[in-house]
């Protein structure tokens, strides 16, 4: 069989859809052979199907954002494959994986470069896994562009084009990291508590933002949260990570129906242990 061929029958998942991602038996392990080792991922599998928005929750150093990283490319795992879009992407540097995915951090500084004019930011963004240099990025076509995708923010940032990203508020500047992550209709759209470093009514702002995005691109979406409430408000499916393993996994009508006692039940069950982090639990979802 040609190459191919072979991709398309690696992309096919069990019921014969193609996943968007699938982790096989990642393991990731970082200080390996010292006292500090810690396995982060443990035999990880997951698998991700079109348009699924998943939300992601579990205690502080379960291993969410290292999740996230792996995906992206940050660093490679001891062990495992990742393939997105029935691509193996798993040697790729982060680099190499950019044209695939979109990602929001928690700290708005990390998605945007601070010295760099709202309008260059963008450029950037929009050449994501090109080859073309910023210069022929920037044009009144492309400035037409870049203000229609900042009209909807409604912070008045389509007229400020020329302003330096640092000079921004962190809820304006985490808008334009969403609008960045999103503009290039990545396959994957990774967001890490992206939310969490904001004011409550700026979170808010941002966070409808997002959704709207989602809904409107239909993007495959993984979402790290740390509230129990979001997660289940938000999203089609949900999963909960503990020690560096998937042990609640809940889509479709059933994540639909689920109260917060079914997943704290569904916790202890499979960690077989009682839910120690209690702000998952107890702190609001305020979006
Ligand atoms: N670069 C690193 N070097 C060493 N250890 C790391 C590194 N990144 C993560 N770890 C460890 O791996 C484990 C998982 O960390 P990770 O950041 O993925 O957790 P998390 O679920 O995102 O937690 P939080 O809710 O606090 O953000 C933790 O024990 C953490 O200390
Ligand atoms: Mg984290």
């Amino acid at each position: 069989m040609d190459t191919a061929g072979d991709k398309v029958v690696g992309s096919l998942g069990m019921h014969g859809t193609e996943n968007i991602l699938e982790l096989t038996d990642i393991t990731k392990i970082f200080s390996m052979g010292t006292v500090d080792e810690v396995t982060a991922l443990d035999n990880l599998n997951l698998k991700v199907k079109p348009g699924e928005y998943i939300t992601i929750i579990g205690s502080n150093g379960a291993g969410k954002t290292t999740l996230l990283n792996v995906v992206a490319g940050t660093y490679p795992p001891e062990r495992g494959r990742v393939i997105i879009q029935g691509d193996d992407v798993t040697n790729f540097s982060e680099y190499r994986r950019a044209k695939y995915i979109g990602r929001v951090h928690q700290d708005p500084k990390v998605g945007t470069g601070a010295n760099l004019t709202i309008e260059e930011n963008m450029a950037f963004a929009s050449l994501r896994g090109q080859r073309r240099t910023l210069r022929r990025a920037i044009n009144e076509k492309r400035k037409r562009y870049f203000r229609d995708l900042l009209i909807p923010l409604g912070l008045g940032l389509e007229e400020r084009l020329r302003t330096m990203v640092g000079t921004l508020s962190s809820g304006q500047r985490q808008s334009i990291a969403v609008t960045m992550a999103t503009m290039t209709e990545p396959v994957l759209l990774l967001l890490d508590e992206h939310t969490a470093n904001l004011d409550p009514k700026t979170a808010q702002t941002v966070f409808d933002l997002t959704e709207m995005i989602i809904q409107r691109e239909k993007l495959t979406t993984l979402m790290i949260t740390h509230n129990m409430e979001c997660a289940l408000r938000y999203g089609n499916r949900l999963i909960m990570m503990h020690r560096g393993k998937i042990i609640v996994d809940i889509d479709g009508e059933r994540k639909s129906k689920l109260k917060i006692n079914d997943l704290v039940s569904a916790f202890e069950q499979a960690a077989g242990e009682k839910l120690a982090d209690e702000s998952i639990l107890l702190s609001r979802c305020e979006m």
